[in-house]
């Protein structure tokens, strides 16, 4: 029998096309057994009705924290009604009134009617007494707490949500950050440190062969079978590798099945994934680039215009050019390297002779784009 090979114009490559959204939770985490073990041990003494250990969970962009967090979450939910988790996007949600309020919905399904904190956290107190439940929340991307200057009192109000109420129990905190130059620890003032003594769990970066595994996975999940052959799965997984991001395979993949969709084909090639490829941007790049100073950016700014036209990546001499560029001295000029490079955008290499060289991650058009979209 002859294998049809072309698609009628209402057919479709995906089982599920959803399972390449951002948001989708995948059915089963790879790799991460340590840190969901390590995760749930921490939460592990509310599950008694003791106060939980609380966390930070670092690691660069893509490597399955946010994930991590909603798996364990959803179980808890499923599991105990002794500790109410809450997740809270920090990107999303960042003053008092939107924290509090998140925190309200997932505890009376609807957002409080008072404006007024105060009696938002005595209805939150409140509910926890009567239900006898401890309150579990995640600060997802909470550097944008630390941006926004309500680190610190969220912190603090949430640990000591149990002062000044009999039998309120206390309550932990999950922070969790991509952003490796912030230390949310070290960010924590002294009044918070006291309650917020935190277990850190990092997530490091997948290895070519895990981000390969991961990707096969999502096509098994979403596409049917026989769409993505394993060599274009390859090429995805070397590409996300070079981007240093998860996402960028899954968008890769995502968009090559739609494009040989588009052609009427049943089989995606590793033409259409190249094809497809300079329309995804890493979102890593992006929210790096987002979180940088106007300094900051300014100066990888010009290290992608070097290396764009090929001039000389050492330090030094990129430095003597800057200061006539952006006044600025050499302490700060390498300040901002360094947080360049924490960021994961350049590395910085020694070569021969002492000399420090600066090697850009990703290409520089990568970096216009992702430097245009920051403003
Ligand atoms: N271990 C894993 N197994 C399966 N999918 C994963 C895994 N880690 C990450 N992903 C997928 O990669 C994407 C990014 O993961 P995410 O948890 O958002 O990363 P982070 O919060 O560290 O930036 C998501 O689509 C997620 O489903
Ligand atoms: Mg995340």
């Amino acid at each position: 029998m002859r294998r049809i090979s072309y698609l009628n114009h209402d057919q479709t490559l995906f089982r599920d096309i959803d399972v390449f959204d951002p948001s989708f939770v995948p059915e089963h985490l790879h790799h991460r057994d340590a840190q969901i073990q390590e995760l749930a041990f921490l939460i592990g003494p509310a599950l008694r009705g003791a106060r939980p250990m609380n966390a930070i969970l670092r690691g660069p962009p893509g490597t399955g924290k946010t994930t991590t967090v909603l798996r364990v979450f959803a179980e808890l939910k499923e599991t105990s009604r002794r500790v109410i988790p809450v997740y809270i996007n920090c990107r999303q949600d960042r003053t008092m009134l939107a924290v509090y309020q998140r925190i309200a919905e997932q505890l009376f399904g609807h957002t409080s009617p008072s404006r007024h904190l105060e009696d938002i956290r005595d209805a939150i107190a409140a509910n926890l007494r009567a239900a006898d439940a401890i309150l579990l929340v995640c600060f997802d991307d909470a550097e944008y707490l630390i941006t926004a200057g309500t680190y610190n009192t969220l912190l603090y109000q949430i640990l000591r949500l149990y002062e000044g109420w009999d039998d309120v129990r206390a309550p932990g905190v999950i922070a969790v950050t991509s952003d490796l130059g912030m230390h949310l620890s070290a960010e924590a003032d002294g009044a918070v440190r006291s309650v917020f003594l935190p277990c850190e769990i990092f997530f490091p970066p997948y290895t070519r062969i895990e981000v390969r595994e991961i990707l096969t996975d999502r096509v098994r999940q979403g596409l049917y079978p026989g769409v993505v052959p394993s060599g274009v799965i390859n090429l995805a997984a070397g590409m996300a590798g070079d981007a240093g991001d998860i996402r960028v395979g899954i968008a890769l993949i995502r968009a090559a099945v739609l494009w040989a969709e588009e052609d009427g084909r049943r089989r995606v090639t590793k033409e259409d994934l190249l094809a497809v490829a300079p329309g995804i941007r890493s979102p890593a790049l992006e929210a790096r680039v987002a979180a940088l100073t106007p300094g900051e950016r300014a100066l990888l700014y010009r290290l992608a215009e070097r290396s764009l036209s090929g001039e000389e990546m050492v330090s030094g001499a990129v430095f003597e050019e800057m200061r006539d560029y952006i006044a600025v001295g050499k302490t700060t000029y390498h300040t901002r390297l360094r947080r360049l490079a924490a960021a994961g955008i350049i590395d910085l290499l020694r070569a021969p002779g002492g000399r420090q060289v600066v090697v850009l991650r990703y290409t520089p058009d990568d970096v216009f784009a992702a430097c245009a979209r920051a403003g």
